[in-house]
C-alpha cells in the first residue's frame, strides 16, 4: 500500500511523521494547500504501446462500483488464511508502513487456495486495521490497479474485505523489491545492465501512466515499490496514494502532502502541488540511488550524507566528479558514458524547478538509448568492428562532501525497522 497516515487525527498536522516501512523510510503528510494554476501546454503525449487500458479512467467512482469490479476476484477471509497457512511467519514476505505481505498459494483456474503448497504463488497484503486513511487507500489500490493493466504494473489479482479485514492479493513476484537488491547484504549485487533494466521497466510504469488520456500521478515512488520479477522486469506496486492528475489547462494539483521522505519532491512537501513532475522528481532519485547503492535516506550517516540528494547531486553533472559516487559494489564494471548518460538524466529529474524536469516519456527515451548502444556493441553490423564501451578501473569511493555544508535539517524523524529478504 501506499504511505499514510495511521489515523485521520494526524492529517492537519504540518510535515507530521506516519507509519514507518520495513524500508524504515518515513511517510509524509501535510494539509493540502492553494488552487490551480493555468498551463496552455499541458501534455498530450501518445504513449509506448500500452496505452489504451488506462485511456478512459473513470474517477472517481463510488465504493459499490469499484468493489463490484468484474474480473476481480473477492477472496473470503478464510480462503486467504488457507493460502497462507493461517499468515505463517516463514511465509512472510515483507512488512510496510500498513501491514505485512505473505506468500500465498491458489490454484491457476478456480483462485481458490491450495493446502498443498501447489499451484499459482501470490502475494497477500494484510492490512492492519488503521481507520478510515487505511480503508481510503485500499479503495484507492483496487480502483487503480482493477483499470490499469500493463507489464510494468504488479498484477491485483483480487481482494478481501470483511469486518476490519482488508487484504490484497497480487501476483507474486520472486526478486521482491529493488530496495532488497539495491540495498541489503546477501543478495548478489545488481550488476550494471541489470539497474538499467530494471529503470527502464519503472520508467515504462510511470510514462504509461503519465501519458493515459486521464493521467494518473503515482505520488509514491521508491526503490521498495519497484517489484522484480524473476528476469528483473520492474513492476511498479502501491497505488494506495495514486491521484488523478490535473485536467484542462491545470499544471498540478492541490493535495494533502503524502509520499516518503528522501522521495518526495520538495515543491510538493513545500506547498502541497502535484504533478507528475512531482513522480519525476522522485524517479531521480531512484536513479541515484542505483547510481550509488545509497539509501535516498540514511540517519546512519553523518552530515550531508545523510540525505542522497543533497549529498550525490553536486557529483552528476561532472565526468571528472562521478566516479567518486558510483557504488563500489559495481567494482568499476559500468561502461563510464552511459553512467555519465544516467547521471546527467538524475540531475535533470532532480531539478528543484518542476518545469525544468523532463517528461517520463523522454526519460524513458533515454534509457532506452542507452540499451541500444549496448545491443549494437554486441550485434555491430557486419563491416563495422564494435568498440567496447570503456570500462572504469575499479573507483576508489571519495566521501568527499562539499565543504562546510551542515546536515539537511529536515524536521521529519525517521525510524528504522527491519525488512526480510527473500
Ligand atoms: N507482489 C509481491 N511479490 C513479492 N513480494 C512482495 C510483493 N508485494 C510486496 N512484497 C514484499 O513485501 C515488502 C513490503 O511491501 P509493502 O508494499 O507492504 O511495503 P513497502 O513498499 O516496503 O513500504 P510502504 O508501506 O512504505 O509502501 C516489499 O518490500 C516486498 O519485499
Ligand atoms: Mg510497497
Amino acid at each position: 500500500m501506499g504511505n499514510c497516515l495511521d489515523s485521520s487525527a494526524k492529517v492537519d498536522t504540518f510535515l507530521s511523521s506516519n507509519p514507518t516501512s520495513a524500508s524504515g523510510v518515513s511517510k509524509i503528510t501535510t494539509t493540502s494547500l492553494t488552487s490551480h494554476t493555468s498551463n496552455p501546454s499541458s501534455p498530450a503525449v501518445q504513449g509506448n504501446g500500452f496505452k489504451s487500458s488506462a485511456q478512459a479512467l473513470p474517477t472517481p467512482r463510488s465504493e459499490g462500483e469499484i468493489l463490484s469490479t468484474p474480473n476481480m476476484k473477492t477472496f473470503a477471509f478464510n480462503e486467504l488464511k488457507i493460502a497462507t497457512r493461517n499468515f505463517r511467519s516463514d511465509n512472510l514476505l515483507g512488512e510496510g508502513g500498513f501491514g505485512y505481505v505473505y506468500k500465498g498459494w491458489i490454484d491457476h483456474q478456480t483462485l481458490t487456495p491450495t493446502r498443498s503448497g501447489s499451484g499459482m504463488v501470490v502475494a497477500v497484503k494484510k492490512l492492519k486495521p488503521e481507520g478510515f486513511q487505511g480503508h481510503k487507500e485500499w479503495l484507492t489500490e483496487v480502483n487503480y490497479l482493477s483499470q490499469l493493466h500493463h507489464p510494468n504494473l504488479v498484477k491485483l489479482i483480487g481482494y478481501c474485505l470483511e469486518g476490519d479485514n482488508r487484504l490484497l492479493v497480487y501476483e507474486f513476484l520472486p526478486k521482491g523489491s529493488l530496495e532488497n537488491h539495491l540495498f541489503r547484504r546477501g543478495p548478489q549485487p545488481l550488476s550494471w545492465a541489470t539497474r538499467i533494466k530494471v529503470a527502464i521497466g519503472a520508467a515504462r510504469g510511470l510514462s504509461f501512466l503519465h501519458d493515459a488520456e486521464s493521467q494518473v500521478i503515482f505520488r509514491d515512488f521508491k526503490a521498495s515499490n519497484v517489484l522484480l520479477d524473476a528476469e528483473f522486469n520492474a513492476k511498479l506496486s502501491d497505488f494506495g496514494l495514486a491521484k488523478a492528475g490535473p485536467t484542462g489547462d491545470k499544471t498540478h494539483v492541490s493535495t494533502r502532502v503524502m509520499g516518503t521522505q528522501g522521495y518526495a519532491a520538495p515543491e510538493y512537501v513545500a506547498t502541497g502541488r502535484l504533478s507528475a513532475k512531482s513522480d519525476v522528481y522522485s524517479f531521480g532519485v531512484v536513479l541515484l540511488e542505483l547510481l550509488t547503492g545509497r539509501r535516498a535516506l540514511d540517519k546512519s550517516k553523518a552530515g550531508i550524507e545523510q540525505s542522497l540528494v543533497d549529498w550525490g547531486k553536486p557529483y552528476l553533472g561532472d565526468k571528472r566528479k562521478l566516479f567518486r559516487i558510483m557504488d563500489t559494489k559495481l567494482a568499476g564494471q559500468y561502461p563510464q558514458k552511459a553512467a555519465f548518460a544516467v547521471g546527467t538524466l538524475a540531475h535533470q529529474c532532480l531539478s528543484s524547478e518542476p518545469k525544468a524536469r523532463p517528461r517520463m516519456a523522454n526519460v524513458l527515451d533515454e534509457l532506452e538509448k542507452l540499451e541500444d548502444l549496448k545491443n549494437a556493441a554486441k550485434h555491430p553490423p557486419s563491416r563495422h568492428k564494435s568498440i567496447p564501451a570503456p570500462l572504469l578501473p575499479s573507483p576508489l569511493r571519495q566521501h568527499r562532501s562539499p565543504a562546510n555544508l551542515t546536515p539537511s535539517a529536515s524536521p521529519l524523524p525517521t525510524h528504522r525497522h527491519s525488512a526480510l529478504v527473500h
